[in-house]
């Protein structure tokens, strides 16, 4: 793997062998010194020309233990404010002699078209509405460590799919691994075009929760949207949000899931989003073992790896 730009590109084999070096670094992260020399010498810049909490941190978070060095590139104190392009940025900071870039911006294909300009491995962190490939993969890292598989099960992705790149990233994923995916949302939030999406769709999340195995809620995506898609929030969380009302009906052993960042009273009731059944935080620790395995899997080599097992 040169790249990692979306998981349409990966066959399901990939995506389950990155899964299972994932469990190898959750495994150090388990360890009281959750550090291995893997990446010693490799530098991994982190290039985020959008908003971000969990996933910055944690890929900065998964190169450190990873011995790797780490740099942070953030637009509104970069020379991007100076009118410096993209493709200047690319190489002023390739000159320095870098591994990897890990790049989010508010445009699909940007990681993409960073990969013309660098022979560093290039890893998209989130492109507009198009993919976030490792949200993906810690998703369903998370689902895979409660079944064991994900094949045959049902899961639901609730909310503005339209506007999101983690269910575009998610629906390739789960399918991929053999579940079952239902959309659910107003129509106003579902792609216009559903062709080439594995899916079934539903106008209402009532008509389904009995039967998930997973309840995936997603933000409304408002900085991506300038219209009313919706009537009002209040009617929103009614009709589509995982209230406490709509979660006793879920199944005890179901999951309840978030990319966060969450809105709390929207798409989740707050005693929901803290309740048992949910995997919010657990998602977010998985998000660290599976970026340190994708950066592993982009810099390191299988001889580092067998020699960190042996000791
Ligand atoms: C998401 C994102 O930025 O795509 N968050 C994340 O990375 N965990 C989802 C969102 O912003 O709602």
């Amino acid at each position: 793997m040169a790249n990692l730009l979306s998981i349409a590109d990966l066959p399901r084999d990939d995506i389950e062998s990155i899964l299972d070096l994932t469990d190898h670094f959750a495994e150090v992260n388990r360890r009281p010194i959750p550090k291995v020399p893997a990446l010693r010498g490799r530098t991994v810049v982190s290039l985020f020309y959008e908003d971000s909490t969990r996933t910055r941190l944690s890929f900065e978070t998964a190169a450190k233990r990873l011995g790797a060095d780490t740099m942070t590139f953030t637009v509104g104190s970069s020379s991007v404010k100076k009118g410096e392009s993209l493709r200047d940025t690319i190489q002023t900071i390739d000159a320095f002699g870098v591994h990897a870039f890990v790049v989010r911006h508010k445009s699909s294909g940007v990681p993409h078209q960073v990969t013309r300009w660098t022979d560093a491995a290039v890893v998209n962190a989130g492109d507009g509405w198009h993919e976030h490939p490792t949200q993906a993969l810690l998703d369903t890292y998370t689902i895979r460590e409660r079944f064991g598989a994900l094949d045959g099960r049902h899961i639901a992705i609730v909310g503005d799919i339209n506007h999101s790149r983690v269910a575009r990233s998610d629906v390739a994923a789960f399918t991929a691994l053999g579940a079952r995916v239902t959309l659910v949302g107003p129509p106003t939030f579902l792609p216009p075009s559903l062709v080439g999406w594995p899916v079934d769709v539903s106008f209402d999340l009532d008509e389904v929760i009995e039967s998930l195995d997973v309840c995936y809620l997603l933000r409304i995506q408002q900085e991506r949207i300038d219209e009313a898609l919706i009537p009002s929030l209040r009617e929103y969380t009614a009709g589509y949000g995982l209230t406490t009302r709509r979660a006793a009906r879920l199944r005890e052993d179901a999951l309840i899931m978030h990319p966060g960042p969450m809105n709390r009273g929207v798409e989740i009731a707050p005693e929901v989003a803290d309740e048992p059944r949910s995997v919010i935080t657990q998602q977010v620790a998985n998000g660290v073992a599976v970026r340190m395995a994708v950066l592993f899997r982009l810099l390191g080599s299988e001889s580092q790896l067998e020699s960190m097992e042996q000791r």
